[in-house]
Parts: structure tokens; sequence; C-alpha cells
């Protein structure tokens, strides 16, 4: 059967803000996060502690996270390496992020890094978070297949997986970064790591809806155990660095879905359809999701 229930990882106001074209003000972001928290998601992933130059549209972490003060503490930000963790030491937050590819070109592209050398920048950071008590999720990008190098073969991944989990993360997050992947492919990928030893309570989902699969592969997810799913308020996201890559699973339409077979999220869906239409508003364009046009009236 399904799991009873699942965890919401919402990553909007990180990975859908850090790909759109407005700069979007310090005061809508923070309302934003606080509206994510006020609906019911349990984890709401604020925003990036990168080189300010590579993602401009978040360079305002410290000022979003010096807004949310102890609301803030507990909320997941992204960190590539040490110079990103002393940035969320200095502000004494609890959970970051480590991200790491699965391939050589993106890699390069997205940290400037070989496949290799991405580990030995995530190694000392690791380090010295679990030292500082922190919790640490390790993301791992083009899982189901890349823009630049094509089909991704799941030993690869994997390879590339456990090494990030070896480091002292707590959980993997598998992104389809570009949206190509497709239900057999998550299927195959959950056992392949099932057989290396990394159960799918360790495992985290991060699909994206290029192709319209994400649903269904959130589906394919659930009957193989995994019982986190990243998503996005209204479909918001891509990643600057990855050709193709469109918006995120909409986290509407992912409740939409898990309320219909009976499986617990906690969210509150009106008040997260209302938070994104809200924001559609600010940057100035309709949601794509398909559940916020239904409900949201705008
Ligand atoms: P680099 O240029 O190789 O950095 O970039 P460096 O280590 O050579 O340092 C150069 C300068 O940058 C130094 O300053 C550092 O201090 C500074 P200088 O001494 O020259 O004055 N610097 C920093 N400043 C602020 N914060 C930092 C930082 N690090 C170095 N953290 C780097 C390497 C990793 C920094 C760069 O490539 C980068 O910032 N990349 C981030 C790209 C990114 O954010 N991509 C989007 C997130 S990933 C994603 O969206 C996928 C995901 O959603 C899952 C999926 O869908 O697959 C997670
Ligand atoms: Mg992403």
């Amino acid at each position: 059967g399904l799991p009873a229930a699942v965890t919401i990882y919402e990553v909007g106001a990180r990975d859908g803000l850090q790909n759109e074209k407005a700069l979007v003000p310090v005061e809508v972001k923070e309302e934003f996060v606080r509206r994510l928290l006020a609906a019911g998601l349990p984890i709401v992933e604020a925003t990036s502690f990168v080189h300010p130059r590579w993602v401009p549209q978040l360079a305002d972490a410290a000022e979003l996270m010096t807004r949310l003060g102890p609301d803030g503490v507990d909320l997941p930000v992204l960190v590539p390496n040490e110079r990103g963790l002393d940035r969320a030491l200095e502000l004494g937050l609890r959970h970051v992020a480590i991200f790491g590819s699965a391939t050589e070109t993106f890699a390069r592209k997205n940290l400037n890094r070989s496949f290799d050398e991405q580990f030995a920048m995530f190694e000392p950071t690791v380090d010295r978070a679990r030292a500082a008590g922190l919790d640490v999720r390790a993301y791992v990008s083009m899982c189901f297949g890349d823009p630049w190098e094509g089909a991704v073969p799941i030993e690869q991944v994997v390879a590339a997986g456990t090494r990030l989990l070896d480091l002292g993360a707590s959980q993997l997050s598998l992104g389809d970064t570009i949206g190509v992947g497709t239900a057999g492919h998550v299927t195959a990928l959950v056992a392949a790591f099932a057989a290396a030893g990394v159960g799918a309570d360790r495992l985290a989902l991060h699909f994206h809806d290029t192709y319209g699969q994400a649903l269904s592969n959130v589906q394919a997810g659930l009957r193989a155990g995994v019982t986190t799913y990243d998503a996005s308020a209204g479909g918001l996201g891509g990643c600057p660095y990855a050709e193709s890559a469109t918006g995120n699973l909409a986290t509407e339409d992912l409740v939409w879905l898990l309320t219909g077979l009976g499986v617990e999220h906690g969210v509150d869906l009106a008040s997260l359809v209302a938070t994104s239409t809200w924001m559609a508003g600010h940057l100035g364009r309709e949601s794509p999701s398909a559940v916020v046009r239904a409900l949201g009236g705008a």
C-alpha cells in the first residue's frame, strides 16, 4: 500500500525564486516564507548562501534570514561550500543542504568544479556543519537525464548519491533537474539505491514538471515507499545553470493528489493557493499550476 503520511519539503522560496527574472523585494520574500509556514508546510527551504554573482536573486539571503529571526533558524538553506556554511553559522541557522551533481558537465556549470572536486568541496563543509550540530541534507542533480550529457546511468547516480550520504548527510534528495524522468525510471532508481543499502526512508524525490510527469513520478515514489517530496508553491522554479529546467512540481498539485489518495500531508490547500496567487501578482505572471488556476481565480 501507500504510506499513510508524507512530508512535503517546500522549495518555492529557494528553487522557485532563484530562477525568477524579476528581483523580488526581501520583505515580499519574508512574507512568502511566513505564509508558507502558516499554510502548514512542515519544511520551508528559505534561500541559498551561494555566490551572489552566481545567483543574484538570492543575494539578500542574510537579510532575509535576519528578518525571519527565531522563525528562520530551523529553515534549511543551501550552502555549496565552507564560505556558505560560515554565512549560515553566523546567523545561527541549524539546517543546511549541499547540492551535488550526478554528472561531470553539470558539476562544472553549477559549481565550477569537476565531478570529483565537488566532493572535496563538500567534505569539510559537511564535517564542520555536523561538528557544529547542524543537520545536513544532500541534493543530487541530473538523476534522470542531463541536458548536455543525455541519459545518465542509474549506477552513476547511485555512486554520486552514496558518496554524498557517506559524507554525513541525513537525507538524499534525488533531483530530476530538467523534468525528463518517468515513473518506471523512478521505480528503478529507488530500487537501485535500496540494493546499495540506501533505504527509501533516507531518500526524498525532487521533481521538475517540464514534461508533465511529476505527479506520475510521485505515485511511483509512493509505491516504492519514499515519504519526502520536494515541491514549489505555485510551481515556481528551475535552475539558472540547467538548460531547459522549468518549474518544480507545484505544491498545490502534489497536495491535491495526496488528499485524493488519502495520504496525510498537513497542508491547508486554500491558504497555499491564496499565497501562490498573491506571489504570482508580485511576479507579474500566472502560476503554471493547474490546481492554482482551478482554485485561485487568478
Ligand atoms: P567559484 O567561483 O569557484 O568560487 O564558485 P571560489 O571558491 O573560487 O571563490 C571565489 C570567490 O567567491 C571568493 O571571493 C570566495 O570568498 C567567494 P574572493 O576571495 O575572490 O573575494 N565565495 C562566496 N561568496 C559568498 N558565498 C559563498 C561563496 N563561495 C565562494 N558561498 C561556487 C563556486 C560554488 C561558490 C559557485 O559556483 C556558486 O555559487 N554556485 C551556486 C550555483 C547555484 O546556486 N545553483 C542553483 C542551486 S542548485 C539547483 O537548483 C538544483 C536543485 O534544485 C536540485 C535539482 O533540481 O536538481 C538543488
Ligand atoms: Mg531543483
